[in-house]
This record gives C-alpha cells, structure tokens and sequence, in this order.
C-alpha cells in the first residue's frame, strides 16, 4: 500500500532554552529533523511533507528538496499541525505515518511493522508504544476492561491513576489517510493546554467503529523524544552506539567507542583503526588499514589506505593512500596529501597539492601552493600567499629542496631540483637546478666580545 509520511517540526521547543528552532539541533552532525526524514524515506514513504512553522525558515533548508513543505502558522498542537499537511496529500488514498520530527531515534523497520499491523486489520490507527519506568511527560495508552486502546491521555489531563499507567505513546503513528482528516475534524481544544490533540483522533476513530491499535515496542529507547538539552545528550550516546557497534561488527577497531563520534554518512573501511576522541563528521571516508586519532576532528574529509592521522583537524581535504599527518596538522579546504605525503606537526596545509612522497614536516604554513613529487619543505617555511588584498599562487616543482625558514613570497615559481638555502626570503622564480639565496650575508668582527665587558649595574 503506498505511504505517506507527516514530519511534525512546527513547535518552539522552549525546553531547550535555545534562539535555534528545536528541530534544528543536531545528533551526531544531523538536524533532529533530519533524522526523521531518513527514518521516512528508509521505512519507503512517499510523498513526505515536513510541518513547518517556530523559526522555520531555519528548518525548511533543511527539508526542502525531498520532502515537500507545510506551514502551520501558530502553533496550536499536533492535531493542527496534522491538519495544515492536508492540503500537499490531497487525493492521496494510502497510509499516513505521523513522526515527531524532535524523535531521530525511530528505527525504519519499526515504522514498517506499523504499517503492516495496521493494513492488516484495516485499523484506523496504529500508535507505536512502549513500557517506561518512567512514564512522567509522555501521553498514556488508557486501555479498556477487555484490554483495548480506548483513548489517549495526555501527562497534564491525567488523573492520578492514569498518570500511574506506564505504557506510553511515542508519538509514532500509522492512520488511515481518510480515518485521519475525517476524525482530524472533530478535534477540539476542551484540554489543560488547550490545544488540539492529535491523540484525541484514537477515541473519535474508535468512537466510529474502526479498530485502534497499539504495537507495543521492547526497544523504548527508539521513540525517546528530544525535548531539553539532556535528551539530546541522551539521543547522542544512543545513536552513538548505534553507529559505532556497527562499524566494530565491520571489522573496525576502537579502543574506547565511547570516545568515537561518527557521523550517519561516513564511510570506514575494514581493520582501520579509531584511536580515542576522534571525531568523524559528514561525508568523511576512510580507507583500509588507517589509523586515525587521538584528538582528531575530520569533516567531509577523504583518507586513503594506510594513512596515519594523528592529532589532526581537517576540513574538505584529502589524504591519499600511505600520507601521514600529524601530531598537530591542520588540513583546510582543498588541501590534498598525494600518496606517500606528509603534513607533520604544526603544519597548516589550504587549497594546495602536496605531490607523491612530499614532505612539510615542521612549523609551516602552505596556501594556494601546487607542490610537486619528492619535495622537501624545511622547519619553519612558508607561503606568503595574501598581500593583505589578493591571494596569490606559488608553484614548487619536483625534487626541490626548501631549506628551513624560508619565506616564498607568492607569486613565485620554484624550479626542479632547485635548493633554496635556509633562512631566505624568495621574491623572483628560481631557475631549475639553481642554488637560490635571499639572506643577508653573514659577518665578524674578531675579539669583539672581549673588547666590550658588559659591567654590571651596582
Ligand atoms: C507528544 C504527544 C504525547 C507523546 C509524546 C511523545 C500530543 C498531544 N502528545 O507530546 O502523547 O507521548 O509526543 O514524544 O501529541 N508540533 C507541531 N505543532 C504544534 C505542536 C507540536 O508541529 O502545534 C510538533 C513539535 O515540533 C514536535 C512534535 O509535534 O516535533 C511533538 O510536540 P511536543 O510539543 O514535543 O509534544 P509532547 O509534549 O512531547
Ligand atoms: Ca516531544
């Protein structure tokens, strides 16, 4: 049966105490909201219509493209902002998944299950629910005599012995897309809050006749709700450990998963191995036999086979197979290590090649630098590429040896097999095979010393 699915991400979130729309927050390098369109489309809904309002034109970059977009302009509950979906399913005759876009925990194949219990009753409504120690601030699955859903009822509309009942509503539903917006009309606001509750659609379905039912999950963890800051820790450590258990099952290594923080997107192959406090963010791939960390941050970043990453923060860069970076190295955007390079201990590397077997071990700055094969880049050099207006390019060909502290004042071309003595500020290109010097010259004067005794202040 084709499925819809409804992302509910129009709410303030004030819990959070936070100027960002709480959807907006992010797990793992992810918006909360994100986390729900992947778990829609992964779960195979199609269309998706993501609820829009509180801050929302910092969520809508955030959903536009494959999910379409609805606004519900005040933020009157989730049965209204069900309602202000309606239009963008119009004609649309299948199954309706409703997620909460502040859950990024729901598992797609949960949200299958759903489905399928509630086609196979023709239920108007399937809610996903779970057994909660405790159960405080969640609605509640009140039960009739012979054990069926009878209604929903919300933590602040609870009497007392309601409020003691545990088994809780996630907020995950499958409905009836004609079930819904029919009994969506009937939803009023007579309630603590008052707000229009999408809960009230159960007792107003039942009401009908349809059945109503519940599918009670053992796995609570995923329908966690991220509500306050301390949720969002708590969503972090479990997605986390997701995300991790299944890369070590992979065949990754990590000495202490709980210091490895991957992104959802990135990619790690086989018998790398992940040193403690790594960070691993957006498209970043790793190759085989890889040892990355410790304290390494590597976003969007692409590291070849065999590569040691050590202490290393970089950004859009990439790091071919066997190079070598760190302790300390900071690779920025477009910076690329050829096969064999390094980028030793402070060393920031931006938008510069660093040819095959290419080494800038020490205390140097390289930008917009195209760095040939063999090269050598001595302690303390570096590209002065900025002229405080315009950035300019330095070309440094292959087998060129760069003597410590050497300022390449760009731009400038050095040519193969050239050897820049230590210590020289370069202005002109430097021919092939030549010597070059920029230093002042250095001289004596004998006996000088002795000749001038420093006398000591009484
Ligand atoms: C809701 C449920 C509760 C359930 C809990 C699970 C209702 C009335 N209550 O409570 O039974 O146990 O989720 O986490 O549905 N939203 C809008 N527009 C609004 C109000 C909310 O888009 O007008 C969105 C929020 O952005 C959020 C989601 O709906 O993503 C849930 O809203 P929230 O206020 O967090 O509901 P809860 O109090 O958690
Ligand atoms: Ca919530």
């Amino acid at each position: 049966m084709e499925t819809a699915a409804i992302i509910l991400a129009a709410g303030a979130g004030t819990r959070m105490k936070s100027k960002k729309p709480k959807v907006a927050h992010e797990v793992l390098g992810r918006p909360l909201v994100r986390w729900a369109v992947e778990a829609a489309k992964d779960a195979g809904a199609d269309p998706i219509v993501t609820v829009v309002g509180h801050g929302r034109e910092q969520v809508i970059p955030l959903v536009e493209g494959d999910t379409q977009v609805a606004v519900q302009t005040s933020q009157r509950g989730t049965a209204d902002a069900v309602l202000a979906a309606k239009d963008a399913l119009s004609g649309f005759d299948g199954a309706v998944v409703v997620l909460s876009g502040d859950s990024p925990l729901i598992r797609p194949e949960t949200i299958r299950e759903m489905c399928a219990l509630r086609e196979k009753h023709d239920a108007a409504v399937v809610v996903l629910t779970m057994e909660l120690t405790n159960p405080f601030g969640y609605g509640r699955i009140v039960r009739d005599g012979t054990g069926e859903v009878e209604r929903i009822v919300e933590q602040k509309d609870a009497t007392v012995e309601e409020a003691a009942i545990t088994e809780c509503n996630s907020g995950f539903y499958c409905f009836d897309a004609q079930a819904l917006f029919e009994a969506l009309a009937q939803v009023g606001s007579d309630n603590a809050q008052g707000e229009f509750y999408l809960t009230d659609v159960l007792a107003i379905a039942r009401a009908a006749g349809r059945p109503v039912l519940a599918y009670k999950t053992d796995d609570a963890e995923q329908c966690l709700g991220v509500n306050s800051r301390g949720q969002l820790a708590e969503a972090t450590r479990v997605m986390q450990r997701r995300i991790n258990d299944a890369h070590m099952a992979a065949g990754v290594t990590m000495w202490d998963p709980a210091c490895a923080y991957i992104g959802p997107e990135v990619t790690i192959e086989p018998d790398v191995e992940l040193l403690p406090n790594v960070i691993l963010m957006g498209a970043t791939a790793i190759g085989e036999d890889s040892v990355i960390g410790p304290n390494t941050r590597l976003t969007d970043t692409r590291v070849g086979r065999g590569c040691t990453v050590d202490e290393t923060v970089a950004t859009q860069a990439l790091i071919d197979d066997g190079a070598t970076c760190g302790p300390r190295a900071y690779l920025r955007p477009a910076a690329h290590l050829c096969e064999g390079a390094k980028a030793g201990t402070h060393v920031e590397i931006k938008k510069s090649t660093v040819g095959k077997g290419s080494k800038v071990p020490h205390l140097s700055y390289i930008g917009d630098t195209t760095i040939g094969e063999g090269v050598n880049i001595g302690a303390g050099s570096i590209t002065c590429n900025y002229d405080g207006a315009n950035k300019h390019a330095t070309v440094i060909e292959d087998g060129v040896f760069v003597g410590s502290d050497t300022m390449l004042v760009a731009p400038v071309t050095i040519g193969a097999g050239a050897l820049v003595g230590a210590g020289s500020t370069i202005t002109k290109d430097v021919t092939p095979g030549a010597l070059a010097l920029g230093r002042a010259r250095q001289s004596e004067i004998k006996g000088w010393v002795a000749a001038h005794p420093i006398e000591k202040k009484k």
